[in-house]
C-alpha cells in the first residue's frame, strides 16, 4: 500500500491534498452546532447528485411523456419511489440546510475580512441553487410546475424594452412548453451541476487559505505555539471528520422521518396541484413557489404601486432582485470592531433578529392567498428587511462592543 501511494504520489501530491485540507487544516476547537451546517450542504449535494443521476435513468423529458415517467417512477420502476422522494426532500433539506449556515455566518461574521470571498462564493452557490431547484421543479409537469414556471418567466417580461423577447427567449416558446421542458432538464442535470460542483470547490479552497471563522469570531491564526500551530486549532481529521457524523446521524434520523412518513410535507415539500399533469388552459386557483422561494415571492407580491410610468410588476421585480443582491455587498457594510455576535452590541443582536423574524413571516406570506391586510404586513416587514442592511453601516460602527477574549471560550 504505501509503495503505492508512495507511487502515485511522486506523481500527483495526494497526501500534500490531504494534509493541507484535512490532517493539517487546523480549525478552531470550539465550532458549535452551527458548525454542520456546511458538511451536511456537501452531503445533501451528494445526495442530490446520486439520486438525480438514477432518477434521470427512468425520466422522460418530454411534454408528452414527462409527468407518466414520474408516475411510472413511483409505482414501476424498483425502489422508484424511494429515488424520487430522496431527491425531492433532498431539494428542500438542502434550503434548509443552507440557510442555517447562512445564518450561522450572519451570527458569527464569516463574511467579514478576510472571508469575503467565501462569502461570495457561497452568494453565487444560493444563486445557482435558486435556478437548479426552479428548472427541476418544472421536470413532473405538474399544474404548479406548469404554472409556477409561466409566473416566473413572465417576471422577466416586466423589464422595459427587451422584457417580452428575454421571456420568449428563456421559454423557446410564446408560452411554457415542451421546449421549455426540454431545455430545463439540459440546464437541471447537467449544466448547473457542474456550475454548483465548481463553486462548492472555489468555495471551500477559499475557506482553507484564511481558515475558518468560530464562535468567538477570534483568528486563531494569531496565537500559535512554538511550531507554528495555533493554540486553540484542532487537526480537522479525525477531529471534526467524526464531530460531523454526529451531526449527519442527526441529520438523517430527521431527514429519513420525513422521507418516509410525510414525503409531500402537508403541501409544503411538493405541492398538491403537482398531483395533477399540467394543462395550458386550466389555472390553478392559487399559485405559489416552494417555500424556499416564498420570502422573495412575499416580496414581489408587496409592491403594488406602479412609479415613473412602470408597472409595480417591475418594481417587485426589482425588490425582489434588491433583496437578494443586496447579500452579496454583506462584507463591506458590517463595519463593527468585533466579529460574532457575541461581542457586539445590542443594536446588532435586535437588528439580526428582526431580519431573521421578518424572513420567516415573509416565507409564510408567500405561501398563503394575499389580502389586503397581508399585503400591508409583507410591505413593513419587506422594508425590515432593508433596514437591516441599509441601515447596518451606521448600527455596527454606532453600538459599544463587548471586550473580545485573547483565547477561543469553547
Ligand atoms: C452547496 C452549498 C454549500 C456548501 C456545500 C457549503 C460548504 C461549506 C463548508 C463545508 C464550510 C466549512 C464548514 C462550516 O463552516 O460549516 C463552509 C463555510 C462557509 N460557508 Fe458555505 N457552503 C454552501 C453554501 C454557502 C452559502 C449559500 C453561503 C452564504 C452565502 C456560505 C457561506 C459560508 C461561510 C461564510 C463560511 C465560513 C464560515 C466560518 O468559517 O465561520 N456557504 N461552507
Amino acid at each position: 500500500m504505501q509503495k503505492l501511494l508512495n507511487w502515485v504520489d511522486e506523481r500527483l501530491p495526494v497526501v500534500e491534498a490531504w494534509n493541507k485540507h484535512l490532517a493539517k487544516y487546523y480549525a478552531p476547537k470550539n465550532f458549535n452546532i452551527w458548525y454542520f451546517f456546511g458538511s451536511l450542504a456537501m452531503l445533501v449535494l451528494v445526495n442530490q447528485l446520486i439520486t438525480g443521476i438514477w432518477l434521470t435513468m427512468s425520466y422522460n423529458p418530454t411534454g408528452e411523456g414527462a409527468f407518466a415517467s414520474v408516475e411510472y417512477i413511483m409505482r414501476d420502476v424498483q425502489w422508484g419511489w424511494l429515488l424520487r422522494y430522496l431527491h425531492s426532500t433532498g431539494a428542500s433539506a438542502f434550503f434548509i440546510v443552507v440557510y442555517l449556515h447562512m445564518f450561522r455566518g450572519l451570527m458569527y461574521g464569516s463574511y467579514q475580512k478576510p472571508r469575503e470571498l467565501i462569502w461570495l462564493f457561497g452568494m453565487l452557490i444560493y444563486l445557482v441553487l435558486m435556478a437548479e431547484a426552479f428548472m427541476g421543479y418544472l421536470l413532473p409537469w405538474g399544474q404548479m410546475s406548469y404554472w409556477g414556471a409561466q409566473v416566473i418567466v413572465n417576471l422577466f417580461g416586466a423589464i422595459p424594452v427587451i422584457g417580452d423577447d428575454l421571456s420568449l427567449w428563456i421559454r423557446g416558446d410564446y408560452l411554457i412548453s415542451g421546449i421549455t421542458l426540454n431545455r430545463f432538464f439540459a440546464l437541471h442535470v447537467v449544466a448547473l451541476p457542474i456550475v454548483l460542483l465548481g463553486l462548492v470547490v472555489l468555495h471551500i479552497l477559499a475557506l482553507h487559505e484564511v481558515g475558518s471563522n468560530n464562535p468567538d469570531g477570534i483568528e486563531i491564526k494569531k496565537n500559535k505555539d512554538e511550531n507554528g500551530i495555533p493554540k486553540d486549532g484542532i487537526p480537522f481529521h479525525p477531529y471534526y471528520t467524526v464531530h460531523d457524523l454526529v451531526g449527519v446521524a442527526v441529520f438523517f434520523f430527521i431527514f429519513f422521518i420525513v422521507v418516509f412518513f410525510f414525503p409531500e410535507m402537508g403541501g409544503l415539500f411538493i405541492e398538491k396541484p403537482n398531483f395533477e399533469p399540467a394543462n395550458s388552459l386550466k389555472t390553478p386557483e392559487h399559485i405559489a413557489p416552494v417555500w424556499y422561494f416564498t420570502p422573495f415571492y412575499a416580496m414581489l407580491r408587496a409592491v403594488t404601486v406602479d412609479l415613473f410610468g412602470l408597472p409595480a410588476k417591475f418594481w417587485g421585480v426589482v425588490v425582489m432582485g434588491g433583496a437578494i443582491a443586496i447579500l452579496f455587498v454583506l462584507p463591506w457594510l458590517d463595519r463593527s470592531p468585533v466579529r460574532s455576535i457575541r461581542y457586539k452590541g445590542w443594536l446588532s443582536k435586535i437588528a439580526l433578529a428582526i431580519f431573521a423574524v421578518s424572513f420567516v413571516i415573509l416565507g409564510y406570506l408567500g405561501i398563503v392567498p394575499a389580502t389586503e391586510g397581508r399585503t400591508l404586513v409583507a410591505q413593513i416587514l419587506t422594508v425590515l428587511y432593508f433596514l437591516y442592511f441599509i441601515l447596518m453601516p451606521f448600527y455596527t460602527r454606532m453600538e459599544k462592543t463587548k471586550p473580545v477574549p485573547e483565547r477561543v471560550t469553547g
